[in-house]
């Protein structure tokens, strides 16, 4: 039993030609198959599927020092033993329009998720990847969200979607059951709205917002999530914040409840006035008397 254990781990990686144009190598932290060559998604299939005398990777990486990543889709379980793939990674792959994301469920050891530069315009719910830490789908055409796509993550910590045509997001977008604190990157999105349901369940400890289109900080949406920063830290657990820099925000008596907050401001930064006289202020350094009229 011993010896077969030890045997797999020394295993080596399968000769050259059988899975060309994919590469693999045997280095710390793991064995890694790179197939930056791939031009189509059944060309990887039949790599996969090549009788390898060991076939577990610990990383898969699509990624391209310079040209791109051309498959416009990836097949469901291609990747054949699920239970040792640490890290999956499509870099710039811009012709890729869907992934199968229900079925990282079945990539047991799965930590971290990583496409970026794609058509990809819906992210569809993620299987229950049990060690799913990082999951990041960036620089993409992703305008909507399945309700509940991240819910069946139980450790994950952060969740990258920044640079995607997001304008408004919706209830259930972000419903979490995860375990872990965990942040979500929401910068450079377009974004002016977030729905009161978007979040619910695990509140994330940070939320950034950096580049996006916010006129205000909607109290429904907002408040629930700096309470949750709040207690979080009183609790002396790891908490962040809301980050809103360069958001067109207009600071009229809408903002009052978290600008006169003592307690909750300290969780929303660099959120700075862009109208009138309080232009370029920062929300915490407006005059004692801007809101008497309020
Ligand atoms: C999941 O992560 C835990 C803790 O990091 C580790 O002990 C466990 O072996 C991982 N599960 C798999 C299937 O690799």
């Amino acid at each position: 039993m011993v010896l077969a254990v030890l045997a797999g781990a020394w295993a080596e990686c399968p000769s050259g030609g059988a899975i060309s144009p994919c590469t693999c190598k045997e280095v710390m932290p793991g064995r890694t198959m790179e197939c930056s060559a791939i031009t189509s998604s059944s060309q990887l299939q039949k790599v996969f599927s090549t009788d390898m005398p060991s076939p577990d990777f610990q990383f898969f990486q699509i990624v391209k020092l310079s040209g791109r990543c051309s498959l416009e889709k990836i097949p469901a379980n291609v990747f054949g033993n699920e239970d040792t793939m640490l890290e999956l990674t499509f870099a710039d792959a811009n012709k890729m329009t869907s992934y199968p994301f229900e079925s990282l469920g079945d990539m047991h050891a799965l930590y971290k998720f990583f496409l970026s530069n794609t058509q990809i315009d819906t992210i569809t719910h993620f299987g229950p990847a049990p060690n799913l830490t990082m999951v990041s789908v960036t620089g993409s055409q992703v305008t909507t969200i399945e309700s509940g796509a991240f819910e069946d993550l139980g450790r994950l910590t952060r969740l990258d979607l920044h640079d995607n045509p997001l304008t408004s997001i919706e209830d259930g977008w972000f419903s979490s059951s995860t375990s872990e604190s965990w942040d979500i990157y929401l910068d450079g999105c377009d974004i002016s709205e977030i729905s009161p349901g978007a979040f619910s369940g695990t509140l994330p400890s940070g939320v950034f917002l950096q580049n996006n289109k916010f006129t205000s900080i909607p109290e429904a949406t907002f408040r629930p999530l700096v309470e949750n920063m709040e207690k979080r830290a009183e609790a002396g657990e790891l908490s962040h914040y809301v980050d809103l820099e360069g958001n067109p925000l207009v600071c009229d008596c809408d903002i009052k409840w978290i600008a006169t907050s003592e307690t909750l401001l300290p969780f929303v930064r660099n959120a700075v006035c862009t109208n009138g006289d309080v232009d370029g202020t920062n929300i915490a350094d407006l005059p004692a008397d801007f809101f008497a009229s309020c």
